[in-house]
C-alpha cells in the first residue's frame, strides 16, 4: 500500500484481513512522508514499511521506477493507494496494469483532486460519497469499481461530512479489494463488471 498520511484506510484493510473479510496480506507499506501515521500503523501490525522520498531521485520517472521495483520485490499483486499525495505516471502504472487502485472521497467523476468534501459542500450537492477506482494517468479518473452514497446534511461542515464519508470508505475499500482478490473483475474501457452475467446485461444497455 502507498500512503502519505493518517492511514485509516490502511487500518480498515488490515482489520478486514484480520477479521477474514478480505483474503490477502498487506506485504508492504510505502510512504513519502516520514511522519505518516500509516507507517506507525503498519509497524504495529508488523507489516514491512519503506520511506521513499522523491527528493532522493533525479526525476519523477526514477522515483516511480524505484517505487515499482520495491513493490515487485515484495511481490505485491495489487497496489492500493490511500491518501497517497502524488500522481503516478506511466513509469509506475506500466508495471501494474489494472492493478493500481485508489479511494477518493466523492462520487466520481464529481469533485476529483484535493478537498473533495469541501468542493461538494461548496457546490451544494445533496449527496456525496466515495469511490474506489482503478488508477490511470489522470487525476481520480480511472474506471470505477465501487461507490457508496452519503447524504449531505444541512449543518454539515467539511469535518462532519468527511467523517461520515470515511465510514463508508472503510467499508467499500476492503470489499473492492476482495472482489479483485477473487478475480471477479472484468474491465472493458471505463466499465468494470463483476460477473459475466452483469457484463452481458449491462453491456446490452448501451
Ligand atoms: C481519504 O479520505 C481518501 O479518500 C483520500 O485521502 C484520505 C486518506 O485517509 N484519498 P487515510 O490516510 O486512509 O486515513
Amino acid at each position: 500500500m502507498l500512503a502519505s498520511g493518517r492511514g485509516s484506510n490502511l487500518q480498515a484493510i488490515m482489520d478486514a484481513i484480520g477479521e477474514g473479510r478480505l483474503n490477502g496480506r498487506v506485504v508492504l507499506v510505502i510512504s513519502d512522508n516520514p511522519h505518516a501515521r500509516a507507517l506507525e500503523r503498519a509497524r504495529i501490525a508488523k507489516v514491512p514499511t519503506r520511506l521513499m522520498l522523491p527528493s532522493g531521485y533525479q526525476s519523477k520517472a526514477d522515483y516511480e521506477k524505484a517505487l515499482a521495483q520495491c513493490c515487485q520485490e515484495y511481490k505485491a499483486q495489487v497496489v492500493a493507494l490511500a491518501g497517497f499525495m502524488r500522481i503516478l505516471g506511466p513509469t509506475f502504472l506500466g508495471h501494474f496494469p489494472q492493478r493500481v487502485v485508489n479511494i477518493h472521497p466523492s462520487l466520481l467523476p464529481a469533485f476529483p483532486g484535493l478537498h473533495a468534501q469541501e468542493q461538494a459542500l461548496r457546490h451544494g450537492v445533496r449527496f456525496s460519497g466515495c469511490t474506489v477506482h482503478f488508477v490511470d494517468e489522470g487525476v481520480d479518473s480511472g474506471p470505477i469499481i465501487l461507490q457508496a452514497v452519503v447524504p449531505v446534511l444541512a449543518d454539515d461542515d467539511e469535518e462532519t461530512l468527511s467523517e461520515r464519508i470515511l465510514v463508508q470508505e472503510h467499508r467499500i475499500y476492503p470489499r473492492a479489494l476482495q472482489l479483485i482478490a477473487e478475480g471477479r473483475m472484468l474491465v472493458e474501457g471505463r466499465r468494470v463488471y463483476f460477473t459475466e452475467m452483469e457484463r452481458s446485461e449491462r453491456g446490452s444497455e448501451t
